[in-house]
């Protein structure tokens, strides 16, 4: 028996990269490596990248050059590049950096023994194929939990093409995983103490998976899941607002352990721009949705992602999705200043002054976090139940999210990673909550 090797992961993007690094770490488990906090005496680096902006792409060749100096010092240290920009970019990856070994695409991942037995010979390897088998049923089972909250891909993949993004072209087209295959790793993980999934999906809510005789929508796949003993809340995310389908809305109504929060990218709150987005929906269609998925969920809480500055986005523009916002009231959102990605179709279009893209992204944040506090703020007073997951700073405090997603500290040293419990808000912070155990007497 050699001695364990280490491996250090740094992730980056969204929560399927997250989920795809710890698949990663569990397929190279197998390989005799185990998870380590540095670079330095590490004997393989994964970089798990994003492509989605063009700041998150520069920073994987930045990252490069810092490690480059530290694998001078450390000869055997294997470099790896996996994720969107490993997809999009391998073969300038490898040009480009003489310091990486490998580079492997998302859809390759259970490749990753065999990959790494290769570069140990000295050889470099790429490897961004879009394999015929599918990845998932070769990944080990799931082991390295041991926390109250999961992720978990059901889909991956987009056809949805909006003018600005590379998911498309990085993850290519939307793929389903067979609902046995995504209920028996869900058991795997109730079984190992996890009390929360969340499924992801770059589409999740366009999930239509085939269990061999018949097609399964995300509502009847989350009914399933709601049903599992052991198993106390699900979430999902993202979705897009034209697969927002009846019986999915129905779920959120009549399925308790469904959460009561949706992520629900709108990007724009004008028409012209959403058609030039390509998103096949209007600001109207959007808020019609939310009253119907507020009519089944009444304490529904949103959010959101906008771009701003996008190709010919005017003044006016930008007050639509203002007003939007004001319409809707989120309880967080995301914002991005519009990034030009090359292949895309908006590519190619003019940009809007980099001025005037940097004020307005700052006045859509500003009008988000407000709206973002008053929702917080909202919450004090009432009574929530905490899923807790960890330790907080203070000496016997712990942090957990509530059903709406806010953090929330509390005193208790008596409660555990996985614990549920009753809980008084009695405070707003500046980005969470602080509350108090309701019915128990020793805290
Ligand atoms: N599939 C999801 C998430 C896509 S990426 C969805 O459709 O909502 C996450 C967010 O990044 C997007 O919602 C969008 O707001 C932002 N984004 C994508 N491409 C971008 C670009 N070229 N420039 C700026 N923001 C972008
Ligand atoms: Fe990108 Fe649009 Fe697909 Fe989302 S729906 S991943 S923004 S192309
Ligand atoms: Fe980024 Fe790829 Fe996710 S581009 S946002 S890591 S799908």
């Amino acid at each position: 028996m050699t001695a364990p090797r280490k491996l250090f992961i740094k992730t980056y993007g969204c929560q399927m990269n997250v989920y795809d690094s710890e698949r990663m770490a569990e397929s190279l488990g197998g390989a005799g490596y185990t998870l380590s906090d540095h670079v330095e005496g590490a004997d393989m680096v994964l970089l798990n990248t994003c492509h989605i902006r063009e700041k998150a792409a520069e920073k994987l060749y930045s990252d490069l050059g810092r490690i480059k100096k530290i694998k001078a010092d450390h000869p055997n240290m294997k470099v790896a590049v996996a994720g969107c920009v490993a997809q999009a970019e391998g073969g300038e990856i490898m040009r480009r950096a003489p310091v990486v070994d490998l580079v492997v695409g998302p859809q390759s991942y259970h490749r990753l023994p065999a990959l790494e037995a290769e570069i140990r010979t000295g050889k470099r390897a790429l490897d961004t194929e879009f394999p015929p088998e599918d990845k998932f049923d070769h990944l080990p089972k799931r082991s390295t939990l041991g926390r109250a909250t999961a992720f978990l891909t059901v889909q991956e993949g987009c056809d949805k093409f909006c003018a600005f993004c590379v998911v498309p072209y990085t993850r290519g087209a939307e793929v389903s995983r067979a609902p046995q295959r995504i209920l028996a790793e869900a058991t795997a993980l109730v079984e190992k103490g996890v009390r929360e999934i969340t499924l992801l999906g770059q589409n999740v809510n366009g999930y239509h998976g085939s269990d061999g005789s018949k097609d399964w929508g995300l509502a009847q796949l989350i009914r399933a899941l709601c049903d599992m003993k052991g198993l106390e809340r699900v979430r999902y995310t993202t979705s897009h607002p034209n697969d927002m389908e009846d019986d999915l809305i129905r779920a959120h109504g009549d399925c308790e352990k469904l959460m009561p929060y949706l992520h629900l990218p709108v990007q724009s709150g004008s028409d012209p721009i959403l058609k030039a987005m390509n998103r096949k929906h209007t600001a109207q269609d959007y808020l019609r949705l939310i009253e119907r998925i507020r009519a089944a969920r009444p304490d529904l809480l949103l959010s959101s992602d906008f771009i701003v500055g996008f190709p010919g986005e005017t003044d006016a523009d930008f007050a639509a999705t203002l007003a939007l916002v004001e319409t809707v009231g989120f309880a967080s959102a995301y914002s991005f200043k519009y990034s030009a990605r090359p292949g895309t179709p908006a590519a190619e279009r003019p940009n809007v002054p980099k001025d005037v893209s940097d004020e307005r992204l700052q006045t859509l944040q500003q009008l988000i976090s407000r709206q973002q506090k008053a929702a917080q703020d909202s919450m004090v007073g009432r009574e929530l139940t905490v899923l807790f997951e960890k330790p907080g700073r203070e000496p016997g405090q712990m942090v957990g999210k509530s059903e709406y997603l806010h953090a929330v500290h509390v005193p208790a040293p008596n409660v555990r990673a996985g614990d549920l419990r009753r809980v008084r808000i009695v405070k707003s912070m500046q980005n969470s909550l602080t509350g108090a155990l309701i019915d128990d007497k020793t805290g």
